[in-house]
Parts: structure tokens; sequence; C-alpha cells
């Protein structure tokens, strides 16, 4: 049994986090993590192998620097920090660190098939779908995809009630256009990845390890 602590555990993406850890036959959720439920960090450290943190910008390295002062794998959901920091305290650290800024496979897939086309069209932008309350834009996927891209890639953010997580990928060539269009419609889209990730971070050779294609693809 792989004990896992949830951090951002009262939040939307945590709440599912936690379900899916319950559901699943080889892990057990420890402790859930939130100032929304009074419950520190420190008190669910000591009883995880693996924390998962969905929590916000602003706090996610310095819960990063908690779990690896305890001996805690992490597997990080939370987007819009500073990666570079987040790298040097993993490359210092005893227990791994995984993270990805996004866990669903068809993301992944979008990342890959538009990161191939922007080889063979002349430009591409990116726009990206959210709910209103995401703290960050553009999202940590589009940022991501971008970098994958060839050329410049503009990043349009919308932010509206009823969207979970969406993003079109438009690339243009002479007389046409190319959409890829990864669209999501509950959370639960991201637990898959979440899971597997949780189950890996632990035997992973190096750390941090970013993105779930690393995972999915370990070979290239
Ligand atoms: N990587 C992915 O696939 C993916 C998918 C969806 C969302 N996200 C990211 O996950 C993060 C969370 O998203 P959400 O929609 O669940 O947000 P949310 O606001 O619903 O939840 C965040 C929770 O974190 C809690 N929190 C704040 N500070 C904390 C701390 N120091 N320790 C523990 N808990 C703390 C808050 O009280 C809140 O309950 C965001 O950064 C979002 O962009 C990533």
């Amino acid at each position: 049994m792989i004990r896992v602590a949830v951090a951002g555990a009262a939040g939307r993406m945590g709440q599912t986090v936690c379900a899916a850890v319950e559901g699943a036959d080889d892990l057990s959720l420890s402790g859930r993590a939130d100032p929304a439920l009074n419950v520190a960090l420190a008190d669910v450290l000591d009883d995880a192998d693996v924390l998962v943190d969905f929590t916000q910008p602003d706090q996610v390295l310095a819960n990063a620097r908690e779990a690896i002062d305890a001996g805690v794998h992490l597997v990080i959901g939370t987007t819009g920090f500073d990666l570079a920091e987040l790298r040097s305290l993993a490359e210092a650290a005893s227990s791994n660190v995984f993270v990805a800024p996004n866990f669903a496979i068809g993301a992944v897939l979008m990342m890959r098939f538009a990161a191939e086309a922007s080889r063979h069209l002349d430009g591409a932008e990116i726009i990206e779908y959210h709910h209103a309350a995401k703290l960050d834009a553009p999202s940590g996927t589009a940022k991501r995809t971008a970098e994958l891209m060839e050329g410049e890639v503009p990043i349009h953010s919308v932010r509206l009630p009823g969207i979970v997580a969406d993003q079109d990928v438009i690339l243009g060539g002479a007389a046409q256009t190319l959409t890829i269009r990864h669209v999501t419609t509950d959370r639960t889209s991201f637990m898959p990845g979440v899971l597997l990730a949780v189950r890996r971070v632990g035997a992973l050779t190096e750390s941090p390890v970013v993105g779930l294609e690393r995972l999915l693809w370990p070979e290239e």
C-alpha cells in the first residue's frame, strides 16, 4: 500500500484526488491537508509516502520544501509557479519530485501532435479556456504546449463559468488551417495520470521529472 496525503484536499482538484485514491486498491488516503479543513501540512506528512499537491501558485514551493524535508515523495499538479526554484529544491532532495502541468492523457497527446504539426505549417496560435476561478493565465498547459512547438506561438486565455479546462491549438498554412482541440468535461479526466504519477514517483531515477509524457513514453 502506498500512503498518500493530499495538499489542497478541500479544493476542486484535491477532492477529486482524494476520491480517486480512496477508490484505488493499492493506495490508501492517509491525510487531507488544507487551511479550509484546519489541517496543516505538517500534520499529515508523518503518515505519508507521497504528497499530492493541488494548491495555489504562491503556496506550492513552501509545501514542497516541507515535504522534501520530511523525506516524502511529491506529485505536483499546481500550476503557475517558478519551476526553476522547484528544480533546485528537488535536485538537493532525498525524496523524488514529479510535476505535470496537465495530467489528462488527451492533453499530453494534444501537446505532442501540436509539436509535430508546428514543424510542417507556417504559424500557430493557442486559445486556452478555463473556469473563472483559475488563478493563473496563461495556463501551465498552454505555456508548455508553446514551448514544445516551433516558432513564436501567441496564447489567448478565456476565463468563464461552465468550463473545466479546454485548449485549441490552431495552425495555419497555405489555404488551410488545422485545429487540435482538447476538451475536458469533468476533473476525473486528470485522475488516471495523477494515480500513475503517485505509483511511479518513488522509483524515479532522476528528480524532478516534468511532464506526464515522461511516464507515458519513458524510452524517449
Ligand atoms: N496539472 C493538472 O492537470 C491540473 C488540472 C487542474 C488544475 N490544476 C491546478 O491545480 C491547482 C488547484 O486547482 P483547483 O481548481 O483545485 O483550486 P481550488 O482553489 O479549488 O483548490 C485549492 C485548495 O488549496 C487549498 N490551499 C491553499 N493553500 C494551501 C496550503 N498551503 N496547503 C494546503 N492547501 C492549501 C485551498 O484552501 C483550496 O482548498 C491550480 O494551480 C490549478 O491550476 C492542475
